[in-house]
């Protein structure tokens, strides 16, 4: 997981043993592959994003669920699917110490599901509508875009099967992404069917697949056997060459399905929410019937996608409970960032402190301390100097923090319970009573 510093040149001269210990203390640890530090200057972003997000859910009646971080294996292996990719090669999965097998959360719709049984949201008016901003960890290859830990926020609706909600869940997830400025987006949108008409489907698109099977890709052989509507989505040029040819679900849904989708179409319509019928957007998980959408940049591919979600009207029973409808999406906070940085769209700068406090002698140390307390304690935020750097130094240090006005407070000040005010703009001073200070700052 270490980056080591070169030092060849002791290879040659010195014991195995010594230089291993060596190499050991010139180690520098580095983030885990496919992970990344979220530093102090990118935060704005990450405040703006979960803010909006906040804001939107409250507008559209969503409250906060966190779940856990790790769950019971067993609860994504039946309730992602065990066809997918993620529970065939992606979960980061462990043993505890008691023998449990756990794993880090690689989606977060069945641990919403599971709250929602566990704790008898059932019981309360439906649908019940949840939204998360939870780390992800998916085992995938990194690249832009796409890491082994990423940040989703989600959101998840339970209990109503009408596609007016189907349409409201896509409103909110489109008006959130406007909101944040992000423009030139795409909107997919595509009925996979349900139990009903979607085995008949299966059964076409498998015959007509199995007549192609020596042109696929590697994958999508597997696919055939594993889950066939997964071919539709590869994104290899020879196998999606093919799928343009494949039969298509949206020919074999039946009545109910058929009516749940225009119904959708024509309530986006209503609501203005621009959008492109997608027969081949499938989406990779097992649960998922009737509407899938995805949102993407319009400059790039669909690997890109800033979010997805869809409906899943089994999940809930396949974990144990009764039939209870569902629907939700997931957005990756880390391709919004990446997609407002690239159009440009700024975030706001978070509060930072208003005030510095220079001193010069013990005496005047001592005062800055009680002082910095007062003022933090009065709501007003302080950076103090903390070493006994010349009077320069300590208000370079403040002209580099970005601080708009410090107080200087010498051995005169501490005598006469004064302090110097500097507007550190223009130079210009004054000296004000200790007592007046907190009042004049703010
Ligand atoms: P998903 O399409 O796998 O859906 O992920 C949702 C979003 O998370 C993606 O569109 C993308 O922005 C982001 N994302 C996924 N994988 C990565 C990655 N490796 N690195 C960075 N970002 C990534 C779900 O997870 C479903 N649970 C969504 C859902 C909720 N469906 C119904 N309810």
């Amino acid at each position: 997981m270490g980056k080591t510093l070169g030092y060849r040149s002791l290879q040659s001269t010195h014991k195995y043993s010594i230089l291993a210990f060596i190499q050991e203390l010139m180690t520098l640890y580095t983030a885990p592959r496919g992970t990344a530090d979220i530093l102090p200057e990118e935060q704005p972003y990450w405040r703006y994003v979960e803010q909006k997000a906040a804001r939107i859910c409250q507008l559209y009646g969503y409250e906060r669920i966190d779940p856990p971080i790790f769950e019971d294996t067993r609860l994504f292996i039946k309730g992602t699917g065990e066809t997918t990719d993620i529970v065939q090669k992606e979960m980061y999965t462990f043993e505890d110490r008691s023998g449990n097998s756990l794993t880090l959360k690689p989606e977060g719709t069945p641990s919403v599901c599971r709250a929602y049984l566990e704790h008898g949201y059932n019981n309360l008016p439906q649908p019940v509508k949840l939204y998360y901003i939870s780390p992800i960890f998916r085992y995938e290859r990194p690249q832009a875009g796409r890491y082994r830990q990423h940040y989703q926020f989600g959101c998840e609706a339970l209990g109503e099967a009408d596609a007016s909600l189907d349409a409201e869940v896509i409103d909110l997830a489109w008006q959130f992404l406007k909101s944040l400025g992000l423009q030139k987006l795409l909107l997919f949108i595509n009925s996979i069917g349900c139990p009903q008409c979607r085995p008949d489907y299966l059964k076409k698109l498998r015959a007509f697949y199995t007549g192609h099977v020596n042109e696929l890709c590697p994958d999508c052989k597997i696919r055939l056997e594993r889950n066939v509507l997964r071919l539709l989505d590869c994104k290899q040029p020879a196998c999606q060459k093919i799928a343009a040819e494949a039969p298509k679900n949206i020919d074999y849904l039946c009545a109910p399905c058929t009516e749940h989708f225009q119904k959708l179409k024509d309530y986006l319509q209503i609501l203005n929410i621009p959008c492109e019928v997608n027969n081949y957007l499938v989406r990779g998980f097992d649960y998922y019937t009737r509407t899938v959408f995805e949102i993407q940049p319009e400059d790039q591919r669909a690997q890109s996608a800033i979010g997805g979600g869809g409906r899943y009207d089994g999940l809930i029973e396949t974990l144990g409970g009764k039939p209870t409808p569902g629907i939700g999406f997931g957005i990756g906070i880390e391709r919004i960032i990446l997609n407002l940085k690239k159009q440009g769209v700024a975030a706001p700068p978070l509060p930072s402190p208003q005030v510095f406090i220079a001193y010069v002698g013990d005496a005047a140390r001592e005062e800055a301390i009680i002082l910095a307390a007062q003022l933090r304690r009065g709501g007003i935020a302080v950076i103090e100097a903390t070493s006994s750097k010349s009077l320069k130094a300590q208000l370079r240090q403040a002209n580099n923090l970005k601080i708009t006005r410090a107080v200087i407070i010498g051995d005169d000040e501490v005598k006469t319970a004064t302090v110097i005010l500097r507007d550190m703009a223009t130079s210009e001073q004054s000296t004000v009573s200790m007592k007046e200070l907190a009042a004049l700052l703010r």
